[in-house]
Order: structure tokens, then C-alpha cells, then sequence
């Protein structure tokens, strides 16, 4: 952000009382979980009041954000406008796909359309700030959350992170965060929460320096790059510290070395639960902590406004850590031009999805569906087909906005599958008549092809949505072996927030089409891959493991002494499981599509470079030549990984580094070319102080179209 208000936000800290300073610290929630009623409602008013409260979360219309601004700004003695935040993960009214999905788009364009909606939906209701994007590398299937995450990928994660910020935010310099269609950005959970062990929402992440820096924290510092307002801290230890304490992650790394000068808030009641975490001892010493290592604003909980003062007359906090705190949350306010016009326009309040987002809502679902098999060219469907029977206990939900839907989850319903086939293939549908295996049965038989329509409601992801198998919920796997006990050729669509393990029936499906949860445009996304008006070409962001006893499986994972070789299967001693063939059911980057594409070897414009030229800016271009082999036209990602085959650290297997979706017409063919510099060849070092490193040494760089690409070149850095 441009440091363009200092002179203003100095000279509203020399007016502050020290209460009005801890006051700007604190948030509360207007409606929600807590307290008696549901909410901080009353508690919030007051403090909105008498100065001592500097944002709201969890408030959202024009009228309602207006009513408690006017509290602020006209009644307090300071007036200084309050900052309100909403989780606006993907979508306001107009739901996007999730996040998991949009990440298997491997298209940029797809995020920033989101954010772009969303945010002026979130603004022109009265909400500046959205807890947004969620960057959590991870690589556990079993955590409901990764359906907010990007998946398994540092690099996948940070562009995708970067063009949310852009779609909120607009200009990496906070100059469009004024607007009244942006709003601030926050980067979120710092830091590693995907690595919470066993797939539990909160729990511990023991990680090594290197790792945390090569897998967690690339993300955060790419949104940081974009210019991201704020960061919220994570709910787990970092290493046996609370991130909400942890002064390496917030102070050092965050503030010293990244040079952030936004501010970093809590996640919900994170301060208080330093004390369950038995890292403090009370109250007072939950905020010391916190405040010391850098975190900013209190969600929800009140240690700091509780005990602030008392902690500073003590000595144990310091008043130029406090003003710190104040000016970063202040600079924020004036960046978003609270402070001139702290009221929204109630009459330009967007309502509803207007049919420009729906359409983009529809872009994105289809763009983020992941085609996982196709026999005998069972997709896509024929609209002239005699009768097409659509079943299964999704086919007619209309609550397909997945985990974290904003306002509009409740109030607009998903399009179905079964009316968006209808819709694409009139007169030719059948349903079931109840929701029976028997049923379900009879409607395939009576049909010439069939969509079982599968997968686990939305809230069998996100927050604290935990599971530890991760099949199909009960009833479906016998659904689908009865459909295909028919003989009829169908699809099954997957309609869920996680990888799912699938290899028990994956084989008697003809097709399986991984949708994820679409968004309020579910249904006519669907059907629009069903049929080929949109060719998938979507891959996936993680891995899908073969059982949940393989649990971590992810592509880049770093080598080991004695890797399991695929030409000597029987080989005992290796790393393997003796009850599991190797590696995962889908790879990383995996995903079929409607035509069939020949993806050349990656070529280089050089065979060496060294160190040197690589730290001052040299890159390696390496191109990729793709062609459509088939007959229809359809996308395709071409990716770009690197091994460095000995390093001072073990090095993943691989790691991407670039992506590319282009479409092609039939018999077209076309270039890709990437760029790999040192910040592509090189890595951190488990130095705490942060070293990066470029060492000399041979890269294998692959291409291809997943991450179990073969073709490679070897780069040598001298
Ligand atoms: C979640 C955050 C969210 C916050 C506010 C917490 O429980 O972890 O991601 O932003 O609530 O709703």
C-alpha cells in the first residue's frame, strides 16, 4: 500500500486517548455464534459509540452498516469510521465455484472474475473488507477446509491468491481501494494451517524452517507483492508457537523481512485461545503475547481492549507497539476513503446476481470441472439422445454453493442438475420418481443413457468439517454399482469439497465428470460439460489418493533414499505400502477432456546458466509445443515442473513452476513458453533468518500435461 496518509493518521494518534487506541483494535461480531442472542450486537454498539471499537464483522447491507456507522462517526468523540468485514470466500450474492474448484480452472482469469463480482456486490452492500483470499497449502483431503484452499501447490496457490487480490483490491498500490466497487483483501490463515496433523481443524503443524518457507509461506508473500491490505492469522501452532503469538512468522518474517505495513488481525476468538493452548497463562497474558508478536486486531474476544491498559502502565506492552498497531489500521481506513465517505449509497446497493455474474458464476463452474475418465466416449452427451435419465441424491439439490456461500447461499438457490439438463435437452429427461435405489434403477433402465448425480453436501466440507474416510457418503457407491448393474452407459458427476477416494467404483463408471460445488450456477455448468458447449479442461489441484492409509499423498513430495521404482515392483525394501499400489489414484494436474492433445518435449534456449547471471535477472525460456490431436475442439494446461536433482536440501520430485491453459481448435497447434529464474531454480534454506539459495547443480525441467510429465531436459546452473 502507498504510505500516502502518514501525516493524517499521525495526527489523529496525537489525539487519541489510550483506550481509543486498544479500542481501534478491537472487532466484534454483530452477529454470529457468540454471547447471549447470537451476537456482539449490543456490546458492539456501545463501543461504536464511545470510540472504543474499530471494526465489525459479520454485518452486511447498506442500511444495517450505515445505521451503526452513523454511531461512529456521529456519536463518538473522535468519529472515526468502522471498518466492516465479511467472509466473502467466493461469492457475496452471486456464489462462485469454491475455491478448490477454481484452482483446478489452473486459470487465473477465473479468481479474479470472482473477486471482481464479489466485490462489488460486498461494497455496495456497506462491506469494506473481506476475509479473502484463503492461501492454505495443504495436503490433507481429509480437512474440510481445503475447499477453500487452492490445493496442494505453493505455486498454484500463490497466482491464484494474486489474482483475487487484484479482483478485490484492484492496483498492488491501494489505489482503487477507495472505490466503491473493491474492497480490502486479506490473506489468510498465516501460517501452515494445512499442515494441521491428521487432517484436524486447529491442530498442531510441527514444520522445518525450509518447508515452511518453500510451501507455506510463498502464497502469503505473493499476495503481499499484489499489494494484500491485511493478513489474518492462524488457529494452529507454528512449530509448537500459536501463530497468533508467533513472533518469527508475524514479527520478523511478515513485518521485518517482507516489509508489510498492512495489519494483521485474528482469526476468531484466536487471542483468547492462546490461553487453551497453554501457551498464556491469563487473559492479560493472551494480549501481551499477541501484541508483542505483531498481531494487530482482536476478533471477537477483548483481551487487549480488557487489559491494554493495565499492561502498559505495567511495562509489559509498549506504546510505540501500540501506535504501530493503531496507525496500520488507520492507514487502512483512509485508504479505503472512510474517513470522506464513511456511509454506503443505499440506493446503488447491487440486490441480487445480476445476469452478467450469473454468466460469469456459469464460466467459472464449467471452467473449473475436472474430466477423470471417459470410456467409450460416454461424454459428451448427445441432446438428441431418446431419453436421458438423471439420478442420484444431488441430482435435484439446489444448495450446491459449498462451504463459506456468502449472503446470496441462503437467499438464491443453485440450479440443478437435473433442470439444467432438462433446460439443455428438452423433452428427452427422466427422473426418478423417489429418492430408492429401486427407483433410480428403473429411470436408467427406461432411458438410453444415464448421469448419477453424487457427492457430499456442501456441509461435509469447510471449517471444522473434518472427515476421516473420504468416500462417497453412504448409499452412493451401491447407487452406482445398481446403475451399472443396468448395462446402460452413464456419468456419474461429483459434486463435493475434497478429493474423494474412488477406486472402488471408479472402474464400472464409463464417466466420471469431478464438478466440485459449482456455485448458484451449479446445475447449468454441469450440464453445459455434459453436453460439450464447454470442453472440460480443468485439472486437478491435488492429488486423489487411492485410500485414506496413503494419507499424505501429494505430488511434490521431496525424495527419499530408497524411492519405490515402478519397473521392480516387487522390490521390498522401498518406500511403499505393502497393501496399495504406489502413488495416487489421480495425479497433480491430472484431468482428460473431450479431444486428445500431443504435448512435445520442453525445449530450452539454453543448456546453462549460472548463478550469477541468474541473480541478476537472467531467465531460461523454455518452450512446449501442443497440438489437438482430435476432432473437437478443447483445452488444454500445459505445465511446466523443475527437480533439482541434488541440492543442500532434498528437493521436491518435483515442483511447478508454470501453467498454461490454451484451447485448440482441431489439428491447431501452438507454443508455450515459460520463464524460469532463480526464484524458480532455487529454494529456502532452513536458515530461521531467510536464505534463499541458487546452487550449481543439474534441473531436470519437465513439461507436460500433469505432474507425472516424463519428457524433461536437463538444465545445468554453473
Ligand atoms: C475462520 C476464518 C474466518 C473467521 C470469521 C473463523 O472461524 O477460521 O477463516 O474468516 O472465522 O468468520
Amino acid at each position: 500500500m502507498r504510505r500516502t496518509y502518514e501525516d493524517q493518521v499521525e495526527a489523529l494518534l496525537g489525539r487519541m486517548t489510550t483506550a481509543e487506541k486498544f479500542g481501534q483494535l478491537q472487532q466484534l461480531t454483530w452477529t454470529g455464534d457468540t454471547g447471549p442472542g447470537g451476537g456482539q450486537t449490543a456490546l458492539t454498539e456501545a463501543a461504536a459509540r464511545a470510540g472504543l471499537l474499530g471494526s465489525v464483522l459479520n454485518i452486511h447491507g447498506a442500511e444495517h452498516t450505515n445505521a451503526l456507522q452513523r454511531m461512529a462517526v456521529e456519536e463518538s468523540r473522535l468519529g472515526i469510521p468502522l471498518l466492516f468485514g465479511l467472509d466473502v470466500i467466493h461469492g457475496f450474492w452471486t456464489t462462485f465455484p469454491i475455491p478448490l474448484a477454481q484452482a483446478a480452472s489452473f486459470d487465473p482469469a477465473v479468481a479474479e472474475s470472482d473477486a471482481e463480482v464479489s466485490a462489488r456486490e460486498t461494497r455496495t452492500n456497506g462491506v469494506h473488507w473481506t476475509f479473502s483470499p484463503m492461501m492454505d497449502v495443504t495436503h490433507e483431503p481429509r480437512w474440510g477446509r481445503i475447499a477453500e484452499s487452492s490445493g496442494e501447490d505453493p505455486y498454484l496457490n500463490a497466482v491464484l491468491a494474486v489474482a483475487r487480490v487484484r479482483g478485490y483490491q484492484g492496483p498492488a498500490d491501494g489505489s482503487g481501494l477507495a472505490s466503491k466497487d473493491r474492497v480490502a483483501a486479506c490473506a489468510k490463515h498465516f501460517v501452515a494451517y494445512g499442515g494441521a496433523e491428521g487432517g484436524r481443524d486447529y491442530n498442531t503443524v510441527d514444520v522445518s524452517e525450509q518447508r515452511l518457507r518453500n510451501l507455506y509461506l510463498p502464497p502469503f508473500k505473493a499476495a503481499l507483492d499484489a499489494g494484500v491490505a491485511t493478513v489474518m492469522a492462524a488457529f494452529n501452532t507454528v512449530s509448537g508457537v500459536p501463530a497468533h503469538a508467533n513472533a518469527h512468522t508475524m514479527n520478523r518474517i511478515l513485518k521485518e523481512e517482507w516489509g508489510f505495513d498492512g495489519f494483521v488481525v485474528s482469526d476468531y476468538t484466536g487471542v483468547e485461545e492462546l490461553i487453551a493452548h497453554g501457551f498464556a497463562e491469563d487473559g492479560p497474558d493472551a494480549a501481551r503475547l499477541a501484541l508483542n508478536a505483531g498481531l494487530d486486531m482482536e476478533m471477537v474476544s477483548t483481551r487487549l481492549a480488557d487489559h491494554g491498559e493495565e499492561l502498559l502502565a505495567a511495562g509489559r506492552v509498549e506504546m510505540s507497539r501500540l501506535d504501530d498497531a493503531v496507525a496500520r489500521i488507520l492507514r487502512l481506513k483512509f485508504a479505503l476513503g472512510l474517513f470522506d465517505r464513511p456511509y454506503a449509497d443505499e440506493s446503488a446497493a447491487v440486490t441480487g446476481p445480476t445476469d452478467e455474474a450469473r454468466e460469469a458464476a456459469r464460466t467459472a463452474g464449467a471452467r473449473s470441472m475436472v474430466l477423470l475418465r471417459n470410456e467409450d466416449a460416454v461424454l459428451p452427451l448427445s441432446p438428441a439422445a431418446s431419453r436421458i435419465a438423471v439420478v442420484g441424491p444431488l441430482a435435484d439439490s439446489a444448495d450446491l454453493h459449498g462451504t463459506w456461500a456468502g449472503p446470496g447461499g441462503t437467499r438464491f438457490p443453485s440450479v440443478t442438475v437435473l433442470d439444467a439438463v432438462r433446460e439443455a435437452a428438452a423433452g428427452t429427461v427422466v427422473a426418478p420418481a423417489g429418492p430408492g435405489v429401486a427407483e433410480a434403477v428403473a429411470a436408467v433402465e427406461s432411458a438410453e443413457v444415464a448421469v448419477v448425480v453424487v457427492g457430499e453436501e456442501p456441509a461435509l466440507s469447510g471449517e471444522a468439517a473434518v472427515r476421516s474416510a473420504i468416500g462417497l457418503p453412504d448409499g452412493q457407491e451401491e447407487l452406482i454399482a445398481a446403475v451399472a448393474a443396468t448395462g446402460r452407459p452413464f456419468a456419474v458427476v461429483l459434486l463435493n469439497g475434497r478429493p474423494l477416494t474412488i477406486g472402488g467404483w471408479l472402474e464400472s463408471a464409463p464417466g466420471v465428470l469431478e464438478a466440485w460445488h459449482p456455485g448458484i450456477e451449479a446445475g447449468h455448468a454441469v450440464a453445459d460439460v455434459l453436453f460439450g458447449t464447454v470442453a472440460p479442461g480443468g485439472k486437478l489441484p491435488v492429488s486423489f489418493p487411492r485410500d485414506v492409509g496413503q494419507i499424505p499423498v501429494y505430488y511434490n513430495r521431496e525424495s527419499t533414499g530408497r524411492p519405490y521404482r515402478p519397473a521392480v515392483p516387487d522390490e521390498k525394501y522401498v518406500s511403499k505400502y505393502l497393501d496399495l499400489e504406489d502413488g495416487p489414484l489421480f495425479p497433480f494436474g491430472f484431468g482428460l477432456g473431450y479431444t486428445t492433445f500431443a504435448t512435445d518435449g520442453p525445449r530450452l534456449d539454453r543448456e546453462e546458466v549460472t548463478v550469477a547471471e541468474l541473480e541478476r535477472g537472467a531467465a531460461v525460456e523454455v518452450s512446449v509445443d501442443v497440438e489437438n490431436t482430435g476432432a473437437r475442439t478443447g483445452d488444454e494446461v500445459v505445465q511446466l515442473y523443475v527437480h533439482d536433482v541434488a541440492a543442500s536440501i532434498a528437493q521436491p520430485v518435483r515442483r511447478l513452476r508454470g501453467f498454461a491453459r490454451v484451447t485448440l481448435e482441431p489439428g491447431a497447434r501452438t507454443t508455450v513458453t515459460f520463464r524460469l529464474g532463480a526464484e524458480d531454480l532455487g529454494f529456502w534454506t532452513n536458515d530461521p533468518a531467510g536464505t534463499f539459495t541458487v546452487e550449481p547443480g543439474r534441473i531436470d525441467v519437465y513439461a507436460g500435461t500433469s505432474s507425472a510429465a516424463s519428457a524433461y531436459r536437463t538444465l545445468t546452473v554453473r
